[in-house]
């Protein structure tokens, strides 16, 4: 069922979507945390393998095959396996893709509300003065204040799930290409000043050797880089597959991809680059020990940095609006995958469907909202082992760690070895011109090189390894 009057990006309207859809609390939440932890420029080194072997091909096999369909996940996988025997089975992937995004869209909101939070206390902070005390008073207000107030928790989480609707109503033009061509520049642009800011802070000379420094590669770290590859690069679940469904026939796919994976990895590094100049400014002695977990690194130990150095009163409300931007043209993308089910498989209205799915999204995402301290039992709930306690590690693990991959591995073997050559090299060369060995170099990558990849990072997972 192909709706008539679906929507097309235009070709700028589809890099910033997609790379809106990329760029997010990953880029700037997990990614500084993953290369502190991992030593610097080893990690980012095993990132940068990762987005170019196994990343960029699967990337562009979903766009191609939601381009190719006009379908988001279930019915692109339908479609293209007609004719195969069993193909039927395949939609499971695309079942499995829109079960995905309502799941991380659930606890994603819960972060992305934290975000929002953050811009208010900062602005109140710069306004009012920052007192020494406050900085002490950092983590408890972060972790007893915030995290365990379920008000506050469900309020944020709400606010946020709003903002993503009220954007994903209005459509794919009027909508999600608008807001991501308005939030998307302003994003860069912000970056990019508190990137030049940062050459000027003394840490700088410090950060840039640590994030360029190179040291033993461990199993460990090219576990999490695959897996971050997965998550930053909004793989697996059929994200691409639903924004490919928009983009032009007129558009190139390779030339996309290399934009989409080209800018999430720059946004990454930049943001990087921001966070270790500020902690590196510091003297070693006021750092606190505070480096444990991603959430304190961007909520507690920032902000108090921040008010450290000279214009730190405007950069960190700005820093945290960021962020905001960073998230929400995130979360409207996991949404949209949703939702675009509902309006191409049921025929729902998009009104409808971004009413009902939405509602779904919040009331799922209620249980991990209270899962950081606010509920006893939700917050210790550890039915898996290597999830860790709580409801929200539980999802996150799930998703990221099984979700994902197993999506990405069963997208890769579809494309490369189910999508014939001629369907698949002409959909690559559409709006780009003769790929004949680029087509063959893609399509091995993706029968042999990106599974085992893959199975070896699942072999990891079961192994009890995990990628949160
Ligand atoms: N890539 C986004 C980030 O880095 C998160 C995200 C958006 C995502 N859509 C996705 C992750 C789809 C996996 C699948 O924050």
């Amino acid at each position: 069922m192909v709706s008539a009057n679906r929507g097309t990006f235009s070709r700028l309207g589809f890099v910033l979507a997609a790379a809106g859809c990329a760029i997010g609390l990953g880029n700037i939440w997990k990614f500084p945390y993953r290369t502190y932890e991992h030593g610097g420029g080893t990690f980012v080194l095993v990132y940068l393998g990762a987005v170019i072997l196994i990343g960029a091909p699967i990337m562009a096999a979903e766009i191609l095959m939601g381009r190719r369909t006009q379908q988001s996940p279930v019915g692109a996988f339908l479609d293209l396996a007609k004719g195969i025997t069993g193909g039927k089975l395949w939609s499971l992937v695309g079942w499995l893709g829109v079960a995905a995004g309502f799941m991380i869209l659930s606890y994603y909101s819960v972060v992305a509300g934290w975000t929002v939070f953050y811009v208010g206390k900062c602005l109140s902070w710069s306004i009012g003065g920052f007192a020494p005390e406050q900085a002490a008073a950092l983590e408890t207000d972060f972790v007893q204040g915030f995290l365990q107030s379920g008000t506050m928790q469900i309020s944020f989480h709400g606010l946020f799930m709003l903002a993503t609707m009220g954007t994903v109503v209005l459509g794919v033009q009027a909508g999600i290409e608008r807001v991501n061509k308005i939030l998307m520049p302003i994003l860069f642009i912000i970056l990019t000043f508190m990137v030049i800011a940062a050459c000027f802070a003394p840490g700088f000379g410090e950060a840039m050797s640590f994030l360029f420094h190179l040291g033993p590669v461990d199993a460990s770290a090219i576990l999490d880089g695959v897996g971050q590859a997965f998550f930053s690069l909004s793989l697996g679940m059929g994200a691409m597959i639903t924004y490919g469904s928009y983009l032009s026939r007129e558009d190139s796919i390779p030339r996309a991809t290399v934009m989409v994976c080209g800018l999430d990895t720059l946004i990454a590094l930049m943001a990087s680059v921001v966070m270790f100049s500020i902690i590196f400014t510091v003297p070693v002695a006021e750092r606190g020990d505070t480096f444990s977990d991603s959430a304190i690194i961007l909520f507690t130990t920032l902000p108090r940095l921040f008010y450290g150095l000279p214009g730190g009163a405007i950069m960190s409300p700005v820093f945290y609006l960021l962020v905001v931007f960073a998230a929400l043209t995130s979360t409207i993308s996991l949404l949209e995958v949703v939702v675009a089910y509902f309006i191409d498989r049921l025929g729902w209205s998009r009104r409808k469907a971004t009413s009902i799915v939405g509602a779904g999204i919040f009331a799922l995402g209620v249980p991990s909202a209270l899962s950081l301290g606010a509920n006893e039992t939700l917050s210790t709930m550890k039915p898996i082992e290597a999830a860790g306690a709580g409801f929200f590690s539980l999802f996150d693990y799930l998703a990221t760690n099984w979700m994902l991959p197993v999506g990405g591995l069963l997208i890769a073997i579809f494309a490369g070895w189910f999508l014939k050559s001629h369907l698949t090299r002409d959909e690559l060369e559409q709006g780009h011109g003769p790929l004949a060995t680029p087509h063959r170099i893609w399509q091995w990558s993706l029968r042999v090189v990106v599974p085992a990849a893959i199975i070896w990072v699942i072999a990891a997972v079961i192994g009890g390894k995990t990628f949160t």
